[in-house]
């Protein structure tokens, strides 16, 4: 296991072509040695991703998709990208199952299925996992996590290329995050679920108004292995604040 740290930009839909130039400063951290244990991932749209691969090569940064469909290669879906187009514009990553795509119908049958297509085309996997309030208030979270995870990665053996993303539902762009203990409680509900279903340690990232302001807190909950950021990563100087005040 690397003592690597991962910060992932999602930039969910924005960005533009002209969005580039401000990219600059995060490209030199993304070769400096100083910052070598800082696994830099952006999640641009899809109509970025061929500027975002070019834009970062040569660096140590890795650029990922958004979602992806459920057959690996091709077929007549209309509006789709497969794991295998992500896979041939450079994509190393996909992020499958963030509750914005859950929101709009994918279920955890769906992202097994994205899962098992992108893990055969090679690519990495950010796994999103999540309550939402609803269920926080009802007390059931951890059987949330528990039916997320078992269901999403049903019938998969090799877990080499999976990552969990810890994103509570209610924390996504509302500026609020869970108390130190009540995350410290989950992340190390959701090792124990990893645990029995995988018999691995997969890495655990944190996602949910991570900012500039809460980072030196977040670092402190132990066995997260990384951040994923939405808003905060449109701005390049928030998001290297981020990665500087995580690494130092
Ligand atoms: P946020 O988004 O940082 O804007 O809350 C996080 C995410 O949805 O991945």
């Amino acid at each position: 296991m690397t003592n690597n740290i991962y910060f992932i930009a999602n930039w969910k839909m924005y960005g533009r072509t002209s969005s580039l130039n401000s990219l600059n400063k995060i490209k030199t951290l993304g070769k400096s040695k100083k910052y070598n244990k800082a696994k830099i991932i952006y999640l641009p749209p899809y109509t970025l991703i061929d500027n975002f691969v070019t834009k970062f090569k040569k660096t140590n940064i890795s650029v990922g998709g958004q979602n992806c469909h459920h057959i690996e290669d091709y077929g007549s879906f209309t509006g789709f990208i497969s794991p295998k187009m992500l896979k041939d514009m450079g994509c190393k990553y996909v992020i499958i199952g963030h509750s914005e795509s859950r929101n709009s119908g994918e279920t955890d049958f769906d992202i097994n299925r994205k899962i098992k297509a992108a893990l055969k085309k090679k690519l990495k996997i950010l796994f999103c996992i999540g309550e939402n309030l609803k269920e926080k208030r009802k007390k059931i979270t951890h059987s949330v996590l528990q039916r997320q995870i078992n269901n999403g990665l049903k019938g998969i053996k090799n877990y080499q290329k999976i990552l969990i993303a810890y994103e509570p539902v209610w924390s996504i762009g509302t500026g609020v995050i869970p108390k130190n203990n009540e995350l410290q409680f989950n992340v190390d509900k959701i090792k124990k679920i990893l645990l029995k279903k995988t018999k691995k340690k997969l890495p655990i990232l944190y996602g949910g108004s991570v900012n500039n302001q809460n980072i030196s807190n977040l670092k402190n909950i132990s066995g997260i292995k990384g951040f994923l950021v939405g808003s905060a990563s449109l701005n390049s100087k928030k998001f290297i604040d981020i990665i500087k005040k995580t690494i130092n």
